[in-house]
């Protein structure tokens, strides 16, 4: 009996035939975690779908002799976890992390009652929502049309810093219908700098940030936020089309406080996912005349007039472009969850202690040549046919905002603010891109690094 096995003794019995790397006294699979991380430079997804390559669908991994983990690459045990019974879990890991940047009234946050609770509150789960979102296209695609040609005249670029701040800016527009102020955007970087450090540490509890910056930005940022609300109660506004103004004439349970805090968490909950998947595109697509030739005769035409969401919806060439980015290149690749506290729970066909943490991972499923016929290549006609009805966005090889009851709730906001900066974007402007293409881990995202691009117009 090894040293390591005999510290963990029962905890370890429990794990009995599953597969997963032998844990070495003290610090068991972490160390090597570690190290695949820090030297080789290997995300966190990249190492789980390495373990589900050499011990299957489902792994145990160990972080010290207390902590074991299992590593889900198994689109089953997956679709128990998250869609058949995710009652039996709950999310512990980044909760602490993201607490003091995002707030106590965001789902992504919450679990049981408040988290149902907040989820169906919330002005994005509103009957009036869809209509209102297809409002926004139009909006949207001039917007990214005038920022495109800016871009052109822009030199060369650093494709993702200019993306970050340029989707910060779509939302803005898509939300607000106008820019927020340039300090806003500094506190946003600053608090989300905060938070993407403390992701990293993967643990369950943290202390609050040290940093008094912190503070003072996130304080400047939810006040901003209430001053909207406050302005948009004190001049309720029967013409306007903003997110705020909105929500108050439709009516909303949530206080004027809970909407603020509600309105800056859009931003929190996908402008980086966003803008990686905006980037990934470009990337790809670039690389791919054919499909990029197909994207552009169903635009063209419909770029003449101001776009509808109508347009937006019938452009399918963009759609498989679009879908296979977040295929190949997945921007929200690896998140957790827990066992309930207290009793074992079922998975698969044996029982898990109570509190297990889990890691969940759509990259090696999304790319699995058993799966997709050349997994690992760039392919949007891969979509054509019944590939979308029978792989649609939640399913159990294709989950890029998740699954289930908590699957990704700015989804149909990411696709649409997505489509129709893309729209314009692509119809605009040819990129050449260079540089080495890298992977960073940035506030729970994946994030494309070393790319430099030069945008011209067509
Ligand atoms: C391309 C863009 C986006 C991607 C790839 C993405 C991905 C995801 C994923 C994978 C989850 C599930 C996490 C889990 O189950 O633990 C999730 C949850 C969530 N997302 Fe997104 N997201 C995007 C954009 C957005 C936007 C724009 C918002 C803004 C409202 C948003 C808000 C949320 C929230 C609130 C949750 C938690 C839902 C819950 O727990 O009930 N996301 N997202």
């Amino acid at each position: 009996m090894s040293l390591f096995s005999l510290i963990s003794g029962k905890r370890m019995k429990a794990f009995e035939g599953i597969p997963g790397p032998k844990p070495a006294f003290p610090l068991g699979n972490l160390g090597g975690f570690l190290w695949d991380m820090m030297i080789e430079g290997k995300q966190p997804w990249e190492i789980c779908a390495a373990y589900g390559e050499e011990f299957g669908g489902l792994t145990v991994i160990w972080f010290g002799p207390f902590m074991p983990v299992l590593v889900l690459n198994d689109a089953e045990l997956i679709g128990e976890v998250l869609v058949e019974r995710p009652r039996d879990f709950y999310k512990q890991v980044p909760v602490s992390a993201l607490m003091p940047v995002v707030t106590k009234n965001n789902p992504f946050v919450l679990n049981g009652k408040p988290w149902r609770q907040a989820r169906e509150h919330d002005p994005f789960s509103a009957d009036w929502f869809p209509d209102w979102l297809a409002s926004r296209a139009p909006v949207i695609a001039e917007y990214a049309a005038e920022r495109a040609e800016a871009l052109a005249q822009a030199g060369q670029v650093d494709l993702m810093k200019t993306f970050q701040k340029l989707t910060f800016d779509i939302f803005s527009m898509a939300v607000f219908g106008r820019e927020l102020p340039r300090g806003r955007y500094r506190d946003f970087i600053r608090m989300a700098n905060s938070g993407s450090l403390r992701i990293k540490t993967s643990l369950p509890r943290l202390p609050p940030p040290l940093n008094p910056f912190f503070y003072l930005s996130r304080a400047r940022w939810q006040g901003f936020f209430q001053e909207l609300v406050d302005e948009a109660r004190v001049n309720p506004d029967p013409k306007a089309t903003d997110l705020v103004q909105v929500t108050l004439r439709q009516g909303t349970p949530l206080t004027g406080k809970q909407l603020a805090l509600a309105m800056g968490n859009i931003y929190f909950g996908g402008a980086f996912s966003a803008a990686s998947a905006m980037v990934t595109n470009l990337y790809l697509l670039s690389q791919d005349d054919t499909a990029l030739k197909k994207v552009r005769e169903q635009l063209d035409p419909m770029m003449k007039e101001p776009l509808t969401n109508e347009a937006l919806t019938s452009c399918d060439e963009l759609d498989r472009a679009l879908w296979e980015s977040l295929r190949l290149l997945a921007p929200v690749p690896f998140y957790g969850r827990n066992s309930v506290r207290g009793c074992e729970v079922k998975l698969g066909d044996r029982m898990v202690p109570s509190n297990t943490t889990i890691f969940i991972s759509n990259w090696r499923l999304q790319r699995d040549g058993g799966y997709w016929a050349d997994g690992l290549s760039y392919r949007p006609q891969r979509w054509d046919g019944d590939t979308m009805e029978t792989n649609p966005i939640g399913s159990g090889w294709f989950f890029p905002f998740g699954r289930g009851e908590r699957m990704c709730m700015g989804r149909f906001f990411a696709m649409l603010t997505m489509k129709a900066s893309l729209a314009a974007f692509w119809s605009k402007l040819d990129v050449k891109i260079t540089g080495a293409y890298k992977q960073g881990y940035y506030f729970g995202v994946m994030m494309p690094r070393g790319l430099k691009a030069v945008f011209s117009k067509r």
